[in-house]
């Protein structure tokens, strides 16, 4: 099929790639100046881990373009894409990017030509999507085409497998009167056989938002069972194992720590609660996800504080990871930035390292005063404090026992409950994190109060085969390219 895919961003630019690489004529395009030029010579202008090389392949392939406009592309296309960004890049919504697009690209689409929309939407936008396209097309005295919704589940630092074996395809018909459109849709995405659910537009635009409102309650819940694991004397990794066998629950998203960040679920969250209480709808569990969400970060800067002798005045920390998330370079909504800036305001002197030379640096422009090392070992040297932001693989495997010697002191908060806390303090660390439980050195002593936090664990998980399915299933998401 010809497709045209507007907008080269995480989205587009998968999705582009992607269907390229399935034998489509794609073209891309991208109006933000520099980035058709970087994307013709093979570099992405993001870090997606295997996307460089489909890209690649396909360029040379001829089955991907690049272009800042097209013409005959356009109006020879059997399917055209809009995959433009429609944040405000402040947590609100900004639907002007998206509007211009449609007013471009609408009128010259073929009759026989299907118009999809992958950006994520707001509600009222996708009411309205049938009727802007019918008022543009008669406009330009054109016959009205199919309209669909085609939102999209990819994660990121897995987008590339996401695209290609996603759990399901969700088709929105805004207007399609005779399933043209949806035809063409279905033998588009025919080589992921996965399963494809039609519903009505704003049904699939729902369940997008749906999806991701039920994911970030998911670790908001987690966190708040990691609370009361402190209180009560359990572990959350092993409760959620125990969990995590019940199919009705299951065990992804169930990761406690510092919270979630990223594009999506922060913003999604906070529109909807902000959308809901405007038009005077109550939504007290999608705020509590929220709040439970923001007062994770004020907990790991509080566990770093008290774990200092209460004062980090003057004190070295070391920042491990300032992504959102392992294998991927978005500093969206990243915890890292509030955290990092709440220490520094409390007088800490604030060293991160991050495997993504990008995010360093972008991360020095967001946060003032925040220093950045070139490797983790620059980071470690002469650190007070470690607190450990995102679970890279270089952190988790990395052989703490060198650490003592490079740091000054012997404290590590971690915020993704990723180091094996036993092995940190074997080494001589005062370790924390969140919801694990602090077993007792000896079998006669009391088990400890959540203010006795601070020491380590005595003997290997006993119930480390019954969390296999937990493990498996939150497997840390570096494995997760395939
Ligand atoms: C999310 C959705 O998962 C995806 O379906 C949607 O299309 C886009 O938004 P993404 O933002 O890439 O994807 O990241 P995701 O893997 O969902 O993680 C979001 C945040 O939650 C990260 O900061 C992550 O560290 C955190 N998280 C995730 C937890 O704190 N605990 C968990 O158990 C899982």
């Amino acid at each position: 099929m010809r497709i045209v895919v507007y907008g080269q961003g995480y989205v587009g630019l998968v999705s582009a790639a992607c269907l390229a690489d399935w034998g489509n004529d794609v073209v891309g395009v991208e109006k933000q100046s520099g980035r058709v030029e970087m994307l013709r010579d093979g570099r992405t202008p993001f870090f997606e881990p295997g996307l460089d090389d489909i890209v690649t392949e396909n360029l040379a392939a001829g089955r991907l373009r690049f272009s800042e406009s097209v013409d005959q592309e356009l109006e020879a296309a059997d399917i055209v894409m809009i995959a433009v960004g429609t944040h405000d890049g402040h947590g609100g919504w900004q639907t002007q990017t998206i509007l211009s697009c449609l007013y471009e690209v609408v009128p010259r689409m073929s009759a026989a030509a299907t118009l999809v929309v992958r950006s994520t939407l707001p509600p009222s936008f996708v009411r309205n999507l049938s009727r802007l396209v019918a008022d543009v097309r008669a406009q330009s005295s054109s016959p009205m085409i199919p309209v669909l919704i085609n939102p999209e589940f990819t994660r990121e630092g897995r987008a590339v497998h996401d695209f290609r074996s996603p759990d399901r395809i969700v088709l929105g018909v805004a207007h399609d009167p005779f399933e043209r459109g949806l035809a063409q849709l279905r033998a588009l995405y025919e080589p992921t056989h996965s399963p494809v659910v039609e519903l009505a537009a704003i049904d699939a635009s729902l369940s997008k938002l749906g999806a991701n409102l039920f994911l970030a309650t998911k670790i908001s819940f987690a966190n708040e069972l990691a609370a009361l694991c402190d209180l009560w004397g359990g572990d959350v990794d092993e409760v959620v194992a125990g969990m995590a066998h019940d199919a009705r629950i299951g065990g992804q998203f169930l990761r406690a720590g510092i919270g979630f960040g990223g594009s999506c679920l922060p913003h999604q969250v906070s529109m909807t609660v902000q959308a809901a209480c405007e038009a005077g709808v109550e939504t007290p569990l999608l705020a509590a996800t929220e709040q439970v969400n923001r007062h994770q970060r004020d907990v790991f800067v509080k566990h770093l504080v008290e774990l200092s002798g209460g004062d980090v005045r003057g004190h070295r920390i070391a920042l491990l990871g300032l992504t959102f998330k392992p294998n991927t370079d978005d500093l969206r909504e990243a915890p890292s930035l509030t955290i990092a800036d709440s220490l520094i305001r409390l007088g800490a002197d604030v060293v991160a390292y991050d495997p993504m030379d990008r995010a360093r640096y972008a991360a020095t422009q967001i946060v003032p005063g925040l220093q950045v090392a070139p490797t983790l070992r620059e980071a470690l040297s002469g650190a007070d404090a470690v607190g450990l932001i995102t679970e890279w693989r270089e952190f988790v495997q990395f052989d703490w026992s060198q650490a003592v010697d490079l740091m000054r002191g012997s404290v590590v908060v971690d915020g993704r409950n990723a180091l094996d806390s036993r092995r940190l303090t074997a080494a001589g660390f005062t370790t924390r994190s969140f919801g694990r439980r602090i077993e007792p050195k000896t079998q006669e002593e009391p088990i400890v109060t959540p203010e006795q936090h601070a020491f380590s664990v005595g003997a290997a998980s006993p119930s480390l085969a019954a969390g296999a399915v937990y493990a498996r299933d939150t497997a840390l998401e570096w494995e997760g390219t395939e």
